[in-house]
């Protein structure tokens, strides 16, 4: 029997499966030993691999030799020692998920068409809005990130509070707030001067006084205030807003209120997360990156909001060529709750490492991780030769030198230089102030006692040569 080439044999696709996951399994087992960063060939890769494809069928084994070293030539942001930007994860079982929900191909967009796998979805959603105490109405949506699900958020909001005629409505953000929340402001057709920065407190948190104030000043001046941004672990230094106070302020003023806890979320597992969030459940929305806290791969982020109907009045859309199609009872139409009609299956990669590791090792990892951060903390503020601006509210942990940002421009370039960590800077008070973030999985005590070890190393350095 000849082999069609676009539809293999069950033999040949055991055999193709088997060489791409111990190609996986190398390259797991290698982020132990592997360098934080590795471009050196990039520049002669990239050129390469610009090439169209060819007519003729190619090799899988010299295609995934490819790949592999592809994969290589970059920052690891799958490995240990990258504690810049917000870690990544990569979870084994989520990507044998992820080549299932591919295989199997089912269209979720819609509940009829695969209604048990919907389901699936579906629970992992309904458990988190239970996670974060939303109410029965409650619902969520898998998106393929924070950016996305935030875009979402600030649609349903401005449907649901000023209708239409949008011209006149103002939201409120901090200087420390994601800069995704400003340009979905701008892609939902605010001009910029409609995006309102709310002064912080000197621990970086939104000024609650502050926001009352500018709302009240913008209300009369004629606009339509309509939606407050709180969030639950900033980018910038891991600070979570008062979320409460924030929550009671937008109720008072008939605001939306907006969470974005897109980085910080899913320490709302452990009890000192929580702590730190209380104020979260009378959120009328929020942001989770699962890409992030529940160390998934990339592409996973969730929108939960307080009541489905204002996010299905903000999206869902009508075509004849869809009337054979009824909405489940009890399930929902996704595709009436975002942007897209077609999606893939995002749900199982959530399902499957939630139900076959268990809620307990994730909330165990996120512990580990706030313990991490500490620790990161403890040490750096002791070093006489680091200023220190703040505690962590989470597992950020920010420094610098006294000096000027050439010094601090040039101490992580020296960090970095080691490869075995890769950090990243940001501005803080006007100033160039390094990072540490503490999230990936693979990311544990030895790993982070060698990051302090060279950054009190490297801070030497700068500041002899
Ligand atoms: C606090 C916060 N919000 C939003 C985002 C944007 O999420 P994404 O990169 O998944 O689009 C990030 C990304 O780092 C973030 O840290």
């Amino acid at each position: 029997m000849t082999i069609q080439p676009l539809e293999p044999g069950r033999a040949e696709m055991e055999g193709m499966a088997r060489d791409a996951i111990a190609l996986l399994a190398d390259f797991i087992e290698d982020r132990s030993k592997a360098p934080a960063v590795d471009l050196d060939d990039a520049g002669r890769m990239v050129p390469e691999l610009l090439r169209p494809p060819s007519e003729e069928p190619g090799e899988l084994a010299a295609l995934l030799d490819v790949f592999h070293r592809a994969a290589e030539q970059a920052v690891d942001t799958a490995g240990p020692g990258y504690l810049a930007y917000i870690p990544g994860g990569g979870l084994f079982t989520a990507a044998l998920a992820e080549m299932l929900a591919r295989g199997v191909n089912r269209f979720t967009g819609l509940s009829g068409l695969a209604p048990a796998l919907v389901a699936m979805e579906e629970g992992v959603l309904r458990w988190l809005c239970g996670q974060f105490g939303l109410p029965e109405a409650g619902a969520g949506l898998v998106t393929t990130g924070g950016s996305i699900a935030t875009l979402s958020a600030v649609v349903a909001a401005r449907h649901d509070r000023l209708g239409e005629d949008f011209a006149d409505g103002t939201l409120y953000v901090t200087a420390h707030t994601h800069h995704c929340v400003a340009k979905a402001a701008r892609i939902a057709g605010f001009p910029a001067a409609r995006v309102r920065t709310v002064p912080a407190t000197p621990e970086f948190r939104m000024d609650v006084a502050a926001a009352a104030r500018l709302i009240a000043e913008d209300r009369a001046a004629g606009l339509r205030p309509f939606l407050l941004v709180g969030t639950a672990g900033t980018t910038n230094t891991g600070t979570v807003d008062p979320l409460g106070e924030l929550a009671e302020l937008a109720r008072r003023e008939g605001l939306w209120f907006h969470v974005d806890a897109a980085y910080g979320g899913f320490f709302q597992l452990t009890a000192r997360g929580r702590a730190a969030f209380a104020g979260i459940e009378a959120a009328d929305s929020l942001v989770l990156d699962p890409h992030k806290g529940m160390f998934l791969p990339y592409g996973t982020g969730v929108l939960l909001v307080r009541d489905r109907a204002t996010l299905r009045g903000a999206h869902s859309g009508e075509a004849a060529y869809l009337q054979d199609l009824g909405e489940l009872a009890g399930l929902p139409d996704y595709a009436d709750l975002g942007p897209e009609l077609t999606r893939e299956f995002r749900g199982l990669r959530l399902w499957l490492p939630l139900h076959l590791h268990g809620v307990a090792v994730f909330r165990e990892a996120l512990d580990e991780k706030l313990d991490l951060a500490e620790r990161a903390y403890r040490e750096l503020a002791s070093d006489p030769l680091l200023e220190v601006p703040l505690k962590p509210d989470l597992s950020a942990v920010v420094f610098r030198l006294p000096g000027g940002d050439r010094d601090n421009q040039r101490l992580l370039e020296r960090i970095n230089a080691t490869k075995r960590v890769f950090l990243s800077s940001t501005r803080i008070d006007g100033r160039h102030t390094l990072r540490l973030c503490v999230l990936s999985h693979r990311t544990h005590a030895d790993h982070v006692a060698e990051a302090v070890d060279i950054i009190r190393a490297a801070a030497r350095g700068a500041l002899s040569a």
